[in-house]
């Protein structure tokens, strides 16, 4: 505790990083290691500026389908990390609109510069944090949600936090479409069985349950992301299930 403490308190003093982020075990015990995310300055700057990132996105809200300038579905990614995978769906399925929601600029923007190169018209980034999330998308202007290898918050008073709890659920529901679904992976199981009952809890229904996503029925046309890639070679199964009303 006094170490951790001590070592977020010199990093920031020296100026080597400015963000501690605290992630845990696969087995969902909450053992803690800290991983480092070093700050880029570059990437305020970048963010703010990028043609491809929207900014004041509650602003927006009710307006997305002006942003695209087009009817198609669109579809959001929460958390997307350097952004591979929703690149990539983007790239392969250009009639439907998609959305990097990302709170971390220093992230969002390795996501940006791959943009930047490929210019992709159906993909726009948000820097921001999903707590709000329901204050930047109307009712029913959502027509899928992403969530992959969600940071786990295995401690129970930071439950709330889980992009899979109830409180989360609850906040999707004012925008998801009727019919819209999420699509949830990860590789942690504690997560995961966590998820599949705090679905059910909040009135939810999950469907495609597999623990080892990449022998399942469902591997074919799956797309990794950075983390999948990761864990998988590793040799950690993944899970998946898509949650739905
Ligand atoms: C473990 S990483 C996974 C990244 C990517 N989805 C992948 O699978 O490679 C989780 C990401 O979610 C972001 N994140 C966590 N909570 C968030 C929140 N409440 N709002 C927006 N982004 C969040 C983190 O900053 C981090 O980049």
């Amino acid at each position: 505790m006094y170490f951790f403490a001590w070592v977020t308190k010199n990093l920031i003093s020296a100026g080597c990083y400015d963000m501690i982020i605290n992630s845990f075990n696969n087995d969902g015990t909450g053992e803690k290691t800290v991983m480092r995310v070093r700050h880029n300055p570059k990437a305020d700057i970048a963010v703010v500026e990028s043609e491809y990132v929207i900014q004041d996105p509650a602003s927006k809200k009710g307006h997305w389908k002006e942003i695209f300038g087009n009817e198609n579905p669109i579809r959001i990614e929460i958390g997307m990390g350097k952004g591979g995978f929703i690149m990539e769906m983007a790239s392969q399925n250009p009639d439907i609109n998609y959305i990097g929601i990302e709170r971390v600029n220093t992230i969002l923007y390795k996501a940006l510069r791959k943009q930047e190169e490929k210019a992709l018209k159906n993909l726009y980034f948000v820097a921001f944090n999903a707590d709000e999330i329901e204050t930047i998308f109307d009712k029913g202007e959502i027509d899928r949600i992403y969530l992959n290898f969600s940071d786990p918050w295995p401690k129970d008073r930071h439950a709330s936090r889980r992009l899979t709890s109830p409180k989360f659920l609850e906040r999707y529901d004012a925008f998801l479409k009727q019919g819209g679904i999420i699509e949830f992976k990860t590789d942690n199981r504690g997560l995961f069985d966590y998820s599949l009952e705090a679905a059910i809890e909040a009135g939810w229904k999950t469907r495609d349950v597999t623990y080892d996503l990449h022998n399942s029925i469902y591997a074919p046309g799956n797309i990794m992301t950075e983390y999948e890639t990761k864990f998988s070679a590793m040799g950690t199964p993944i899970n998946k299930t898509i949650i739905y009303r």
